[in-house]
């Protein structure tokens, strides 16, 4: 047994000696150290011996295991610092490569929509116009019409944020863009065309295109002799621009108390022949409230009707960028998942 063992610990020395790299290191440890390696059948051969000769074998066994070890991990370390200094060597490393850069982030979809459709109206003369998310209650709803029994501002549709009272004036999320209508009549009169991308807050039973949180875009213009023609143009070259293509649409009858005439504008369902839960069965898609502004909201915000007319639209831009990209659920727009972003790098 003595001369196995030290027969073994001689072999295992020389082999990890030998070994050129990590990985025959290893393979070779295992052939001495592992569950079937060669020690282990020595050690199995204790039990044979007398009680006398037990004690003196069981001592050296343990001896040349630890030998056995520690020349394995010695000849780790040499190998590893071996590798380094192989990397380092001049000529095998350039420390003037780049790293492996940051990889790159995603548009999200709503985003990339807003800033085609910027690039659009840009070309037709409009301005950009951004409003505050904490809207007054007096340009959410009063001057745009809105009297104090409309539907809209009971609390199932309203985020409010303070009551009005004798002290304080009400606040809310703002439920549409249209505020900023009347921020901009307010601020630069007429004429003007403006564009206002930004999100707005309903409380809403959610579903597939019903969201707490989502995107929409105001459009107003302001001039001599506006009229509905003027509105279906810009209505029609809205639709080729996000679409590529002018899309099956269809105007109703719709009430705003801000504009007057009111229309819905549809777009054709993308998603089925027959109806799904995106058109809930109808095969239209509602996307585009708009109208001629209502003479008492020009003459409310300083501008007078008399002279000025002009039209207004406010575009679900969340349901347009579903249409685009042909995405199911609205509720994937805020779910801030990274696999279905990503899908949008561009
Ligand atoms: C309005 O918000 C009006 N301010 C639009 C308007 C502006 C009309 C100017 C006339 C003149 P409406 O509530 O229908 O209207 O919303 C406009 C669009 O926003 C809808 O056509 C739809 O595409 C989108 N939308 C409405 N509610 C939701 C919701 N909960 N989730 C996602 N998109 C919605």
């Amino acid at each position: 047994m003595k001369d196995r063992l030290e027969e073994l610990r001689r072999e295992a020395l020389a082999a990890a000696q030998d070994a050129a790299c990590a990985s025959t290191l290893q393979e070779v440890e295992v052939s001495f150290l592992g569950k079937k390696g060669r020690l282990t059948q020595i050690l199995k051969g204790l039990g044979a011996l007398s009680p006398e000769e037990r004690p003196a074998a069981g001592q050296l066994a343990n001896q040349v295991k630890n030998d056995i070890t520690a020349a394995f991990a010695e000849r780790a370390g040499a190998l590893k610092l071996a590798a380094f200094e192989a990397e380092l060597a001049p000529g095998s490393f350039d420390p003037t490569l780049p790293g492996p850069g940051p990889s790159p982030g995603g548009m999200h979809p709503v985003d990339l929509i807003t800033r085609e459709l910027e690039d659009l109206f840009l070309t037709m003369g409009f301005q950009v116009a951004d409003g505050p998310e904490v809207e007054l209650e007096a340009n959410n709803f009063d001057r745009l019409n809105i009297q104090a029994d409309h539907p809209a501002r009971e609390a199932h549709d309203t985020i409010w944020v303070q009551r009005a009272s004798q002290d304080s004036v009400g606040l809310c999320m703002r439920t549409h863009t249209s505020p900023v209508q009347i921020r901009t009549l307010q601020e630069m009169g007429a004429p003007l065309r403006v564009i206002a991308p930004g999100r707005v807050f309903r409380q809403e039973s959610l579903d597939a295109t019903h969201e707490h949180t989502f995107h929409q875009m105001e459009g107003l213009m302001v001039d001599k002799g506006i009229a509905v023609p003027h509105l279906l143009h810009v209505m029609n070259t809205l639709i080729e621009g996000v679409f590529g293509k002018a899309l099956e649409t269809r105007l109703r009858p719709g009430y705003f108390p801000f504009v007057e005439p009111g229309f819905e504008l549809d777009a054709r369902c993308s998603f089925c022949e027959t109806g799904c839960k995106v058109c809930k069965g109808t095969r239209w898609i509602e996307l585009i409230g708009c109208g001629m502004v209502h003479p008492k909201v020009l003459e409310l915000s300083g501008v007078d009707p008399d002279v000025h007319s002009g039209f207004a639209f406010g575009l679900g831009l969340s349901r347009i960028a579903m249409l685009r990209y042909g995405i199911e659920d609205i509720r994937w727009m805020m779910g801030g998942s990274i696999s279905f972003l990503s899908q949008f790098r561009k």
